[in-house]
């Protein structure tokens, strides 16, 4: 052969393996209002970034006809490629082949590029869209899926991994995004189930849809399965690409800061913002909006628990990860769903060296049977501990009640908040008024002659002697008691100084996290 003829079958080798599943796979793929493969990357990366690797493998089955199908790239394209100049590790299941099915060389494909991803200190995008194991390849398909698993688990905090998925997504092939940081849906398209409708039909015989069962918004809003939802795909690839602009690419690195120039902010309403009547709601997201650098909040989990935020921001142009109690969904309660919510956002920030900033108005857990018997004492010890042991630098400002069991979990000096700060409005004691007076004047109220008056008196009594954050800034658990209009300006001044502030956990294992 000569080198012409050579470079020609390599240029045709190529182009068959860039026509994936065959043209008319392809149609298919589109019918079904979804992108291929190459389009995904195509969307997902800077233009022209993207390098193919593994092009060329194929399976080496012989079984139930797989022999007449040797695709190449063997279903699943990988590679690696930038995201606004930064190196990201992409693998991008190709539906057109074979369904996207995961076989032995194929998660081999994957494996690679994710301990590539790990060697380089580089994040891991996948973008799922299969049918789940190919059957025919059995056992060997299993063994792939495992081998992903480990490498999935093994690099979790070291390099952020991000799962879009946009096809069905079935079966033991969920656990493989469940591990990752960060699973984006896409509406009509995306489905995750353990088992589809039939099954579940033929056992516990419940009708169900796909998409209620496993769609996009069940996921974003009633199992927190996935922590973003998408219009489309091309809002999904786009909201990847804004995610990462927060993120370092590893846990050795800082997080990217972006260049930002101090603009006019509208604070001085902030010292008017909290309403007198303190079990009036008020949107947390107006404070926090406020704050931090114009148009920067980025929420995770947006949909889902709502009575936690957890975002993406920018301070000064450092990236920022907020958790804030949200008063207008259940007064801002701590429950079950909110604390593992808040729990994962931290240790994710924690993990990658993302400093933290709590809002805190919280009337302290949700009480009720409902949530003692789903475990809210073990679920919301997961946002303790994850408070506790994160050595990122941590401020918290109370905004309003800091109650009970609640003012401890939300980033407090005593489980190494680095500097806390109140608003004048802030109401720091073990409960409300109300309750804390019918508790301890209970004798009291039993015999007086006008219950209602007395109790009212010592409402006011107890108001004004605790609902305040001066008893707490006597002791120095307040390390300020601050103008809400000064906020900002604290926020940047406190960053800066701990930015480089040093902290370990004790040697060991690893801890035990109440899971
Ligand atoms: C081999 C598969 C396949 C699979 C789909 N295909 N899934 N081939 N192994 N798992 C093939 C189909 O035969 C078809 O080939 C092509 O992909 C497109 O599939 P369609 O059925 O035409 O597409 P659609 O109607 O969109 O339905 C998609 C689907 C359905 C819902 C995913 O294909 C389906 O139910 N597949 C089986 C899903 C499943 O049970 N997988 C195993 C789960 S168990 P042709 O040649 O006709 O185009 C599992 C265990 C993982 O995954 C364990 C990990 C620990």
């Amino acid at each position: 052969m000569t080198n012409k003829e050579k470079l020609e079958l390599l240029k045709q080798k190529r182009e068959e393996a860039m026509l994936g599943g065959g043209q008319k796979s392809i149609d298919s793929q589109h019918k079904r209002g979804k992108l291929t493969a190459r389009e995904r990357i195509h969307l997902l990366l800077d233009q022209g970034t993207f390098e193919e690797m593994d092009i060329f493998v194929r399976h080496q089955s012989r079984d139930f006809g797989l022999e007449n199908t040797r695709y190449y790239t063997d279903g699943v394209i990988t590679g690696v490629g930038k995201i606004k100049g930064r190196n990201v590790a992409v693998f991008s299941q190709d539906f057109t082949i074979l369904g996207g099915s995961l076989a032995e060389y194929y998660a081999k494909k994957i494996v690679k590029i994710m301990e590539l991803a790990m060697k380089v200190g580089m994040p891991v995008i996948g973008i799922n869209d299969s049918g789940g194991a190919r059957i025919q390849e059995g056992v060997l398909s299993l063994a792939g899926y495992a081998d992903i698993f480990l490498r999935n688990t093994l690099a979790s905090g070291v390099v952020p991994q991000i799962s879009a998925i946009v096809g069905p997504c079935a079966g033991g092939a969920v656990y493989s995004p469940a591990i990752t940081d960060f699973i984006f849906m896409v509406d009509k398209i995306s489905h995750m189930f353990i088992t589809g409708p039939n099954v579940i039909k033929a056992v516990t015989n419940e009708d169900v849809t796909f998409d209620d069962l496993g769609g996009a918004n069940t996921h974003g809003i009633k199992s927190g399965v996935s922590h973003f939802t998408c219009e489309n795909e091309i809002d999904c690839f786009d909201k990847i690409r804004t995610l990462m602009s927060y993120i370092p690419s590893n846990n050795m690195e800082l997080p990217p800061i972006s260049e930002h120039e101090e603009e006019e902010y509208d604070l001085e309403s902030l010292n008017e913002f909290v309403p007198d009547n303190p079990n009036k709601p008020y949107d947390m997201r107006d404070i926090i909006n406020k704050v931090i650098d114009k148009d920067s909040l980025f929420e995770v989990h947006k949909d889902y628990a709502e009575n936690i935020i957890c975002a993406f921001g920018r301070i000064n142009g450092r990236p920022i990860g907020i958790v804030a109690n949200q008063p207008l969904v259940l007064a801002g309660v701590l429950c079950l769903n909110s604390s593992i919510k808040g729990a994962r956002f931290v240790r994710f920030c924690d993990a990658f060296n993302i400093p933290l900033v709590v809002f805190e108005d919280v009337p302290g857990f949700l009480p009720g049977t409902d949530q003692e018997w789903r475990g809210v004492i073990r679920h919301g010890a997961k946002l303790l501990y994850a408070f506790c042991e994160a050595t990122v630098p941590k401020i918290t400002v109370i905004i309003r009640k800091a109650y009970g069991g609640a003012y401890d979990v939300m980033n407090s000096k005593h489980i190494r908040g680095d500097v806390n700060l109140a608003w004048p409005s802030a109401e720091i004691a073990v409960m409300g008024a109300k309750g804390a007076s019918e508790i301890i004047f209970k004798k009291q109220l039993d015999v007086a002659e006008d219950r209602r008056k007395l109790l009212d008196e010592k409402i006011n009594e107890f108001n004004n002697k605790f609902l305040n954050p001066y008893i707490a800034a006597e002791r120095g658990f307040i390390d300020d008691i601050i103008e809400p209009k000064d906020t900002r300006k604290k926020l940047i001044t406190y960053f800066e100084l701990i930015e480089n502030k040093v902290d370990f956990n004790p040697r060991r294992k690893h801890g035990n996290i109440p899971l």
